[in-house]
């Protein structure tokens, strides 16, 4: 996967599995430290250590097929090349915060992506699940909160297509009016 965004659906979607009720995520771009810092955590099912050192590594597994489970080590490998890290804390029962972070202006750093499409599609997909996504630009920061929209609509589904136009709107119009001219 090319993009942060695709990368930040496929963690979120392992908090999913995990049977997480809140996942909030952190996206910050603090072009003073040149660093590009991205965190998920979830309060699902957790893993043992055994399982943390597993995820992140390639080429230890459990299973006999896998799919494309291999996205946690290679997204570590691409931070690292970007003089960056991916750590995973995790505890049974409690629930798991995955933590990723780049040299923002790395020639190789994969680019963010459409961070929009990726909080639409986990609100929209997951509505059962209390979203909170914050995306920080140096100081100022652009929240979206699942909670507060989905009792403000009343039992009216997100999917609904006026509601998503709304959605759309409001989290295309943060997350652009936060976005460094050179971000990318
Ligand atoms: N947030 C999480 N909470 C609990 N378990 C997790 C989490 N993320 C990953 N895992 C565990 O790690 C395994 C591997 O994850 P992953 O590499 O994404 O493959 P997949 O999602 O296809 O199973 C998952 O099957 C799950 O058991
Ligand atoms: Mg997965």
């Amino acid at each position: 996967m090319r993009e942060l965004s695709l990368h930040l659906l496929d963690i979120a979607e392992n908090s999913v599995n995990a049977k997480a009720k809140n996942v909030t995520i952190f996206v910050l771009e603090d072009t003073r430290s040149d660093r590009l810092y991205l965190s998920i955590e979830d309060d699902g099912v957790g893993m043992s250590p055994e399982m943390v050192a597993q995820v992140t590594d390639p080429f230890v597994t459990t299973r006999t097929t896998r799919k494309v489970g291999l996205g946690l080590p290679l997204l570590k490998g691409a931070a690292e090349a970007c003089n960056g890290y991916l750590k995973v804390q995790s505890t049974l029962g409690v629930g798991t915060r995955v933590e990723i972070e780049f040299q923002r202006s790395h020639i190789d750093r994969m680019p963010l992506g459409d961070l929009p499409a990726t909080i639409l599609s986990l609100t929209i997909g997951f509505p059962a699940i209390h979203w909170v996504i914050r995306y920080q630009v140096n100081d100022n920061e652009f929240v979206f909160d699942s909670e507060p929209i989905q009792r403000e609509l009343e039992g009216i589904p997100l999917s609904d297509p006026a509601v998503l136009a709304f959605l759309k709107e409001y989290v295309e119009t943060g997350v652009s009016e936060l976005k460094p001219a050179d971000s990318f």
